[in-house]
């Protein structure tokens, strides 16, 4: 399948488009098997308003005793500190769903060594996800931000998690940030159904530029490594995000 962009006039249509295109997605996986559906979610300030506008779904519309959450990457600090991805989605999701405590699969006890929340979410991630034939547990959909430097979840440029082939989580010392993070690694992404970049605001424009147009360098830029293994690629982006970048020829593109 190419891979597949849609285009939303502005971040608001955007994230009420995500919304509507999680609980399809969602909504077919929980007709179609027995299987919780696996969402791993982005961190950062883009996807916030996604998960006030799933919040905000009313009752029913969305079965979340089916829905597994998964963080994609976390600071490395406390869940109620004020930079916590974990506190972001609890904020504007977690407190506002009838969701299981034990569907919340959140990195346990950051704040303290790294490697030890990391090896620690894997051996999580280990007990809840069925794993078919292969190194990495097949998780249904990714969301993924990316950052001006064109990294994605915490895999930032020239550092050592770039380069794991065999975890599905690793601890990363960013040293541009002077901060550890927590954070899938890219095989693991790549073994996902779907992997879903959701890019919103001018800001996007260059990165989207460098991970599209330039040499393949993922070490400068990390986004380029995610290639689903047999899964899909998606960009769900605004017309801020896009700018005049030109569209690579393999994007199957709508105008939403
Ligand atoms: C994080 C995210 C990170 C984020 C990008 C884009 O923990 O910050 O996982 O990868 O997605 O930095 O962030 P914005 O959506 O705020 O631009």
């Amino acid at each position: 399948m190419l891979d597949q962009l849609r285009l939303c006039d502005d971040a608001e249509s955007l994230a009420a488009y995500c919304r509507d295109w999680l609980v399809r997605l969602i909504g077919e996986h929980c007709a179609s098997c027995d299987a919780p559906f696996t969402l791993v979610l982005s961190g950062g300030s883009t996807p916030k308003r996604l998960y006030q506008l799933l919040a905000e779904l009313s009752p029913g519309t969305l079965d979340w005793q089916r829905v597994l959450l998964i963080w994609g990457d976390e600071r490395n600090v406390p869940p109620d500190a004020l930079d916590s991805n974990f506190r972001m989605v609890k904020e504007s999701l977690l407190d506002h769903i009838d969701i299981p405590a034990s569907n919340i699969l959140g990195v346990p006890d950051p704040g303290g060594p790294a490697e030890l929340a990391a090896s620690n979410y894997e051996k999580l991630l280990r007990q809840k996800l069925t794993q078919r034939a292969g190194s990495f547990a097949p998780l249904d959909c990714v969301l993924l931000g990316m950052g001006e430097d064109v990294h994605t979840a915490s895999l930032f440029p020239s550092t050592s998690a770039l380069s794991e082939t065999q975890r599905w989580v690793v601890g990363n010392h960013v040293p541009k940030l002077d901060t550890w993070r927590i954070t899938l690694t890219a095989p693991m992404i790549n073994a996902a159904r779907k992997v879903v970049f959701i890019l919103s605001g001018a800001g996007k424009q260059e990165a989207l530029s460098k991970l599209w147009h330039a040499a393949d360098a993922p070490d400068a830029y990390p986004a380029q490594l995610v290639r689903p293994e047999s899964g899909e690629l998606w960009f769900l982006v605004d017309k801020a995000a896009i700018g005049n970048v030109t569209l690579p020829a393999n994007l199957q593109v709508s105008s939403v």
